[in-house]
């Protein structure tokens, strides 16, 4: 997340119109874990619902202190005291869960391993003690830089089992990266893999761990899982995986934590400065991942089998891939590759075999499903599946419908989560057994969550007026408990700009009913003559139209209208510049849609849009281009190349 402060002009605008609603099915309804009363009972006294929430964990010792509010200091649950870690696999072996599937791994060649709630706690506890031999102990910063395998689970685990942090890196990112992080962090081991499967072939982790590693004395050992056999340098400080964990004794007793000890740090992609370590602890974190978890996705632990196919490298993989989950005692499925490899079915060939019945995506996966045709997944049989979710971007109407439809089978609710590293956990979402879904709203804040819009004044928006700045006004159990090492940059990325209030970064806008829409990062929006427009309506709007499957807007300088929307997009065809006559057809589709003012003053047709490891795209290279600079920092791209290719559609810089 880049930083951002909003700009003092007036709100944004609120252009798009979208009616479509669709109420629960009344059986999921009637069964779900979470019913309308949990509002009522949250907004009558948020403490007290958070103190019910924590009460679904075991603790081994209770807290004093519900909440300790020094503001923008929170603490949670002081005093009790709680393990992670057993949270996640003991108390539901010791409830007689240990037979049941907690892993079902699925490696990109095929090979696959199935795990259960028991095998997994006895590998955590040997990954423990392994840890714990090589000299690692409390409050110790390891870096896990993993390909998507069970080992990674493991490592997280055993690392909060101890009370040492853990740091994962995604494992994309460059040595420099590593580097970085190691650094900030001063973490003492790294965890990593020979390499992973990717597009069909081994790809290699370990030479930048070596690298990052060369000069940096403070990590003392690297622990390496060998997952594809490919040929490795094998270093002083190396040890394999195979030879500490898995002689070791499967017996662990876990430790008590403060809930307030640090479970994590995850650093955030932080595209212009320094990345941001955004600090977790224990107790408020596991209270509301786990009740999330719960209340969002609706799990039946009995009988769901849940599938989130983020990278672990990412929030959404430790809170909805490890934490949550696991703490709920589910069985969850975990795949190491590409959707494309061997063939562009692959995901729902995994939902088929798996009988996946609550699957969790971002669109930006989604919108390229869109463009692959729906007649991949329709070869599938997709029907195991009762709740879809998306994260990580506004879903756009035309996508969520496409989701609802195609993959959903036009029954199945889609749950829009809203949440950021930061928040820790979901934030805003519907409730799949409550809420009557909007294609393309996150809807209100859930239970114990108190979200808002503002005005640049601070202050609140009322239902049908617009757009404006999104907020949280209290605090909440899983909230970032700062910036490592960093305490006031911690306060002036998110306290600063309303006294009081933690400002998220994002536009959103409140409909007639109180429901939020997101509309992007403010530092995207575009100011044409005197209006914001949100980034995300003008590409809604032309995603909408059957020829365009991606799109991607900017503002860039116009001497007349302050700025001028300019837009990239993917073509449903691949043709590679967009004929007169459909620039004419796009514009004014989105000026009917959006009004006249929305509609874009240029559009260029691309092969492919910058996009982050994570799947955001990279609005500030495509301004650069707009308005015919040399292209910044590409460093964060999944592929760098890409902006080389879009260049080469555009016609020559002029100055
Ligand atoms: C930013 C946070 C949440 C875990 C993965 C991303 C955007 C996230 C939504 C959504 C609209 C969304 C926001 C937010 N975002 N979910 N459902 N609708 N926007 O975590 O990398 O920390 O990014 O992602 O802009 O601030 P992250």
């Amino acid at each position: 997340m880049a930083d951002s402060t909003p700009q003092g002009q007036e709100t944004l605008s609120n252009l798009l119109h979208e009616s479509r609603s669709f109420p629960p099915p009344a059986d999921l309804a009637a069964e779900a874990n979470v019913k309308a009363d949990a509002y009522e009972k949250a907004d009558e006294d948020r403490l007290a619902f958070w103190e019910e929430q924590a009460r679904l964990l075991q603790w081994e010792q209770p807290w004093d202190t519900v909440l300790d509010w020094n503001p923008p200091f929170a603490k949670w649950f002081v005093g009790g005291k709680l393990n992670a870690s057993v949270n996640c696999l003991d108390r539901h072996v010791d409830a007689g869960l240990g037979d049941r599937t907690a892993i079902n791994w699925e490696g990109e060649p095929g090979d696959s391993r199935s795990i259960t709630y028991a095998e997994l706690k006895d590998q955590v506890s040997q990954a423990a003690n392994a840890i714990t031999s090589l000299g690692v102990t409390k409050g110790d910063r390891v870096a896990i830089y993993m390909p998507m395998i069970p080992e990674t689970v493991v490592a997280m685990l055993a690392c909060a089992r101890i009370g040492a942090v853990h740091m994962v890196i995604f494992g994309g990112f460059s040595s420099d990266a590593v580097g970085q992080r190691l650094d900030d962090s001063q973490a003492k081991l790294v965890i990593t893999a020979d390499g992973g499967y990717r597009r069909g072939k081994p790809s290699s982790l370990k030479p930048a761990i070596d690298e990052a590693v060369a000069d940096r004395p403070t990590v003392e050992n690297v622990l390496v899982v060998r997952r594809t056999g490919q040929e490795i340098e094998w270093n002083e400080r190396d040890v394999w995986w195979h030879d500490v964990v898995d002689p070791a004794s499967t017996e662990h007793t876990p430790e008590a934590h403060d809930a307030e000890d640090p479970l994590y740090i995850m650093y955030t992609s932080g595209t212009t400065a320094k990345p941001k370590g955004i600090l977790h602890t224990t107790g408020g974190y596991l209270t509301q991942v786990n009740y999330t978890y719960s209340a969002v996705f609706d799990v039946k632990p009995e009988t769901d089998v849940y599938w989130c196919a983020a990278d672990i490298g990412w929030v959404t993989g430790h809170s909805y891939i490890v934490y949550g989950p696991l703490a709920n005692a589910a069985t969850i499925v975990m795949y190491e590759g590409t959707p494309d490899t061997p063939h562009k079915g692959r995901f729902w060939e995994i939902i088929e075999k798996y009988k996946v019945t609550i699957a969790y995506m971002a669109p930006t996966a989604i919108r390229t499903f869109m463009r692959w045709g729906e007649e991949i997944p329709a070869k599938f049989d997709l029907s195991s599946l009762r709740i879809i979710g998306s994260v990580g971007e506004p879903i756009n109407p035309e996508a969520y419908i496409w989701y609802r439809e195609n993959i959903g089978g036009g029954n199945t609710p889609v749950v829009d989560t809203w949440w950021q590293t930061e928040t820790g956990a979901i934030m805003i979402s519907p409730l799949p057994g409550v809420t009557s879904g909007k294609p393309g709203a996150a809807m209100r804040g859930v239970p114990g969550v108190v979200a808002d819009v503002v005005n640049d004044e601070g202050k609140s928006i009322s239902p049908g007026e617009g757009g404006g700045f999104l907020v949280i006004r209290e605090p909440w159990p899983a909230m970032l408990r700062g910036i490592w090492g960093d305490e006031q940059r911690y306060k002036e990325t998110y306290w600063s700009q309303f006294p009081g209030l933690y400002f998220a970064g994002d536009g959103a806008k409140k409909d007639e009913d109180g429901d939020l829409w997101l509309l992007g990062r403010v530092d995207d929006v575009m100011l044409v003559s005197g209006h914001n427009i949100s980034t995300t309506e003008v590409e809604s709007a032309l995603v909408s139209h059957p020829k365009v499957a991606e799109a991607a807007v900017v503002g860039a300088t116009d001497k007349v209208t302050g700025q001028a929307i300019v837009g990239f997009v993917i073509l449903r065809g691949g043709e590679e510049s967009v004929p007169d006559e459909l620039l004419q057809e796009l514009r004014n589709h989105v000026g009917g849609s959006l009004g006249p003012i929305a509609k874009p003053a240029r559009l260029l047709a691309v092969p492919e849009l910058p996009k982050t490891r994570s799947g955001k795209i990279m609005r500030r290279l495509l301004r650069d281009i707009a308005e015919n600079r040399d292209v910044g920092d590409t460093s964060t791209l999944t592929d760098s190349t890409i902006m080389d290719v879009i260049a080469k559609q555009l016609p020559q810089k002029s100055s």
